[in-house]
């Protein structure tokens, strides 16, 4: 039923995302006031610079630098500014005057959080960000509204392009990390400073933000345990295809059982992990997303799709704003977050998963009982074992172990590697990789 009603709908940002958006409400006006029950009028778009060149041409009078002034007497506000400030302050202020905020924006979401859901539910308002994670993919209304019933047990996510870009390339080219790197800058597909994506932080913000959803409780940013994928060479990705392996940067989130007198906890990590080449999440290519979410009674599910782009970005903000067109509409107060309990968040010394260890010993006589003896002293279980000769030109015999481990806690491996590496026999443990979805 349409309303006849008039929404004011404020944009604060006209970035590749922005842009988008507000084209598409522009040129989908009338077919978006039937699924939403009312006009949806852009009132205005908040930037820096009226006269900036934009990625699409939208209309001059739209453009403001007043920012405050925009937000007040809004009934929707979109935030596609990012950064921290004068995002935060903004969104308060929307909220505070009674608008619902939609944003995309994770940095902000994975340190303000709490503080933002709550000036939310003091007014009754909604704040949706489907965009903050994975772009495209419907995940994040999934995670709270379709699965609130179950019970999610775990989930995998690539959820940064540029490094499943820079991987996929390593492992199909066989080429070293430092040269893709800059292929993929030099052709777009990674910023001039990849540090965000390549050390795994825009992926543990986004990692933040899925286990919150998912166990229903606050996973502060500092909680979440996270590495990058600088240190991946050509051979890490060799060893890993030889032994049936493709490495991914993954954001794992997952809920450990209270055992051993511990009470139960979630563990919620990033790092390069080696998955099976079956594996489903295998088979995402250059810059896709995917996330594989295991749920009690639902079982595996997988969200696949576009992690990134302007107008794919811009989809997701569209929905969001339609959905909080229909609550305007409903009345009623914003659909709270259930992600504000408090439950323990485990080190990551406690995850247990098999492990690849590759190691560059002396290759001598009792060198390979050596190292079994201390992985049997540390408690680590040896499942497969290749040696390979180590060509040197300082005439010392060489060999490189690639060990594959049963499953070990995390704490007793990382103790063993120590072990490995001042046992005088090791000369250089090249690589610890996890291995995630078995
Ligand atoms: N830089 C991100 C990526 C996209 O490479 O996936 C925005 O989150």
């Amino acid at each position: 039923m349409i309303d006849h009603r008039t929404l004011r709908v404020a944009l604060l940002g006209a970035g590749s995302v922005g842009s988008q958006v507000a084209r598409l409400l522009l040129e989908h006006a009338d077919e978006l006031e039937g699924r939403a029950g009312a006009r949806l009028e852009l009132v205005g778009i908040a930037v820096r610079n009226v006269d900036a060149q934009r990625d699409v041409e939208l209309p001059h009078e739209l453009f403001t630098t007043d920012a405050h002034e925009l937000i007040v007497g809004s009934d929707i506000v979109i935030e596609l500014m990012g950064g921290i400030e004068p995002a935060r302050t903004h969104i308060l202020d929307a909220l505070q005057s009674g608008a619902d905020v939609i944003t995309g924006n994770k940095a902000l979401l994975a340190t303000h959080g709490a503080e933002i859901f709550d000036a939310a539910d003091q007014v009754g308002a909604s704040v949706s960000y489907e965009a903050a994670v994975a772009a495209a993919i419907p995940i994040l209304r999934p995670l709270k509204d379709s699965l609130a019933g179950d019970f999610v047990t775990r989930i995998f996510g690539i959820v940064n392009g540029t490094t499943n870009y820079i991987l996929d390339r390593m492992d199909t080219e066989g080429a070293d990390f430092a040269e893709v790197l800059a292929d993929a800058q030099m052709l777009g597909y990674a910023e001039a400073d990849p540090t965000a994506d390549v050390e795994g932080y825009d992926a543990a913000q986004k990692a933040a933000i899925l286990a919150s959803l998912a166990f229903h409780t606050n996973v502060p940013l500092e909680a979440v345990h996270c590495e990058g994928i600088s240190s991946i060479g050509a051979d890490a990705i060799e060893n890993a295809k030889k032994a049936g392996y493709v490495i991914k940067l993954l954001a794992t989130c997952e809920r450990l059982p209270a055992e051993n007198g511990e009470d139960a906890a979630i563990s919620v990590r990033v790092y390069p992990a080696l998955i099976k080449r079956d594996h489903p999440l295998a088979s995402v290519h250059g810059g896709n997303n995917a996330v594989y979410v295991e749920a009690a009674a639902a079982g595996p599910l997988m969200f696949y799709g576009a992690g990134a782009g302007g107008v794919q970005t811009a989809s997701a903000i569209l929905g969001d704003v339609v959905s909080a067109a229909r609550r305007h509409i409903a009345g009623g107060v914003g659909v709270g977050e259930s992600a504000r309990g408090t439950q323990p968040i485990a080190d990551i010394g406690r995850i247990t998963t098999r492990y690849q260890i590759t190691l560059d010993v002396t290759d001598e006589q009792g060198v390979l009982a050596t190292v079994a003896t201390i992985l049997n002293e540390g408690g680590v279980s040896i499942a497969t074992l290749e040696q390979t000769a180590v060509e040197t030109n300082d005439g010392e015999s060489r060999a490189r172990l690639v060990i594959g481990t049963h499953r070990a806690r995390e704490q007793a491996l990382s103790a063993t590697t120590e072990r490995l590496a001042e046992s005088g026999v090791v000369e250089r443990v090249v690589t610890v990789l996890r291995v995630e979805g078995e």
